[in-house]
């Protein structure tokens, strides 16, 4: 039987981090071994007693004392109330979940793109393929409409230091780059043609950049997105998730391209649906 219990999570702290996003360090209080496999992109069940329970992406994976951090944008009842959370609060938790991206680091270049709180999913793998000391092979595109929305500051810092990192504004200013990342295909392609697109953020970049890479050459099958879908479970039970016939909490949030046309119906299924191809 599905224990669907949360756990005690202890809030350490928080900070701004861009426009309506707080950046949480929290820590769950009884780790289990589950809880030190966590795959980046990956995602746990955050409650507040009396008021619900919400979906939310580990930006660092816990480690072996449970201490993890997430980044939180505030929409509505569920965030707007845990950003009032006072340091020492006891919140719920359950997780892991999901799937998360492929670490295929060995032999690809791989092109990130995130917009806005979409980075968030993919800072675990900047974070893993620099641990591994091959930043070289990432390229980052990060777009957001305006510098105030850019999210993630102090690891952006970083992260500038580390690798290739191209930062686009809808609404720049002079000395920006303006434009979306699409505008910046183009430059990133004649750089170094990726093996392989990460991608999350607002669904319409997504599939654009996904259709963007496939007219340059890139197959449906190493191009990866992440989906946001309405969660309850989390544990493929109540259906609120569903991509035609796949459970986004259970077989997602990431997603092979090929394998969510062939669930939209619009393309003929892949006779191989396994991910890692390193
Ligand atoms: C796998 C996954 C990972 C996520 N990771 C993060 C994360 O790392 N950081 C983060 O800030 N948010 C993340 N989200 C989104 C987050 O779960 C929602 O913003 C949150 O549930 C909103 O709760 P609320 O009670 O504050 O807002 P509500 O009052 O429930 O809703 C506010 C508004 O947001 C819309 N909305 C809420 N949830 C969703 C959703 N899942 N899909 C589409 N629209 C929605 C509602 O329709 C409404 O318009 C993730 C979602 C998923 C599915
Ligand atoms: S959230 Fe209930 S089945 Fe996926």
């Amino acid at each position: 039987m599905i224990d669907s219990t949360p756990r005690r999570l202890l809030l350490l702290a928080h900070y701004a981090d861009g426009e309506d996003a707080r950046h949480f360090s929290l820590r769950i209080e009884q780790p289990l071994a589950a809880d030190n496999n966590v795959v980046p992109g990956q995602f746990f069940m955050l409650s507040l007693p009396g008021i619900g329970e919400s979906p939310f992406t580990y930006l660092t994976p816990p480690d072996a004392e449970g201490r993890f951090n997430a980044l939180v944008r505030r929409t509505g009842k569920l965030t707007g109330a845990l950003f009032e959370q006072p340091t020492g609060a006891i919140l719920g938790y359950r997780g892991p979940f999901g799937r998360g991206w492929p670490l295929f680091f060995c032999s690809s270049r791989i092109l990130l793109v995130a917009g806005g709180c979409g980075l968030a999913p993919l800072a675990g793998v900047i974070d893993e393929a620099y641990r591994h000391k091959l930043p070289a092979q990432l390229r980052v595109v990060y777009g957001a409409r305006h510098s105030e929305a850019q999210v993630l500051g102090r690891e952006r810092a970083r992260w500038r230091q580390q690798l290739p990192f191209i930062e686009t504004l809808d609404h720049a200013r002079p000395g920006q780059r303006q434009g979306t990342p699409l505008a910046y295909f183009d430059e990133v392609f004649a750089e170094q043609a990726p093996d392989a697109l990460l991608c999350c953020g607002p669904e319409p970049l997504m599939l654009a950049s996904a259709e963007a890479c496939l007219q340059r050459g890139l197959s449906a099958n190493k191009i990866w997105i992440s989906l946001e879908r309405r969660m309850h479970c989390a544990d493929g039970l109540c259906g609120h998730c569903y991509l035609g016939t796949s459970y986004v909490c259970q077989e997602g949030p990431t997603y092979r391209y090929d394998r969510y046309l062939a669930l939209l119906g619009d393309r003929p299924p892949s006779a191989e649906t396994h991910y890692r191809f390193c």
